[in-house]
């Protein structure tokens, strides 16, 4: 199946007063048409600069030293890819409070970002005819009830506000499918909720993206609700990808040292990594090689020298280490 999208060797740097933190290292993945994908790791690891760097918002001491993102078929990183964004590829931020207009109401704000983004509107059109108009007023009221908003009339009317956390959130949901996107990049798009709400919400977007046969990046910093929503897993320690699996797969043979310790560190989840000694390494000095290797019981002189490549040991299963755990193909079971 070809890629919907794919991350080659992503370099990304960010210029600050204490030198270039070097923030995402020769970063490999790819998700496929449909698939969600949990993009999981520890806070600071790069999350939010992956995906602000596929969706074309890098603040701007942000630099790309190398590597490419490719989006069905077209190189993103080239020019002239603003139609894609917002329409192809949508977002929900992890704050849904910040990305709307305290000045218009709800129904505004979703009008405006339709009569741009709308998939009746056809490239370069700047008007907004009555016909597109009543189209795609329909398609808000399906897509707000889609997302189980009661009292839609009221709730356009009403000011950003005048909504609850979760409501809100709701809100981002339909907006970011109303575009008809292939791709929804969703980062940790629920912590600031509680987490039944958050729960209902991941699964409510799980659902409609599968339903309308959209791919959704989602970044968190939770195992167990990568587990719950996602089809396969991409983990990241301190800038580089460790591995990406298949969600079963994953949890039942991690290939790389710190994915290994990352699960034999839960339930006791936030306290992950409490087992392993040493901290998560600086930016602004990464050790060479794997980044993990201070930490790493399997080190080698290998390991501390030599960049990590990105090997595919079985059929969609990615992992970047010298010395990943084998896992015998016949039983499942470990390899000694
Ligand atoms: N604009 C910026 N300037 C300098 N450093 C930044 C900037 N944005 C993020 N960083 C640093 O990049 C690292 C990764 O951050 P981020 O991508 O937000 O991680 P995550 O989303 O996984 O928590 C952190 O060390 C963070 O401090
Ligand atoms: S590359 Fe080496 S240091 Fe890094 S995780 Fe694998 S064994 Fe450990
Ligand atoms: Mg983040």
């Amino acid at each position: 199946m070809v890629d919907l999208l794919s991350v080659t060797d992503l370099t990304v740097g960010f210029a600050t007063e204490n030198g270039t933190a070097r923030v995402l290292d020769h970063v490999s993945f790819a998700m496929r048409p449909g698939e969600i994908m949990g993009l999981v790791g520890e806070s600071g690891c790069g999350k939010t600069t992956l995906a602000r760097a596929i969706l074309g918002v890098l603040p701007n001491n942000a630099a790309i030293a190398s590597g490419s993102i490719s989006f069905a078929q077209t190189d993103l990183l080239g020019r002239d890819t603003a139609a894609i964004r917002g329409r192809d590829i949508t977002f929900i931020p992890q704050d849904p409070f910040g990305s709307f207009s305290p000045l218009f109401s709800v129904g505004d704000q979703i009008g405006e970002l339709m009569r741009w983004k709308s998939p009746d509107r056809a490239p370069g059109d700047t008007g907004y005819t009555r016909t597109r108009r009543r189209a795609d007023a329909a398609r808000i009221q399906a897509a707000l009830a889609a997302v189980q908003l009661p009292d839609i009339e009221r709730l356009l009317r009403k000011y950003p506000h005048e909504l609850s956390g979760g409501q809100r959130q709701r809100v981002m949901v339909a907006m970011a499918l109303l575009p008809e996107p292939k791709l929804v990049i969703a980062d940790e798009p629920t912590t600031a909720l509680d987490v039944t709400i958050q729960a209902q919400i991941l699964k409510l977007l799980r659902q409609l993206a599968t339903e309308r046969g959209a791919s959704v990046l989602f970044t968190t910093h939770d195992l167990g609700t990568a587990w719950e929503i996602c089809d396969r897993v991409t983990v990241m320690y301190a800038g580089q990808e460790a591995e990406t699996a298949p969600v079963a797969d994953f949890f039942a043979r991690p290939r790389h040292p710190y994915t290994a310790a990352l699960l034999d560190s839960l339930p006791t989840q936030g306290a992950a990594l409490l087992g392993i000694p040493g901290d998560v390494p600086s930016p602004f000095a990464p050790p060479p090689g794997c980044r993990f290797h201070p930490r790493c019981p399997r080190a080698t002189d290998l390991c501390r020298a030599s960049h990590n490549e990105t090997a595919e040991p079985a059929p969609g299963h990615f992992v970047r280490c010298h010395h990943p755990n084998e896992w015998p193909i016949q039983d499942g079971g470990p390899a000694s």
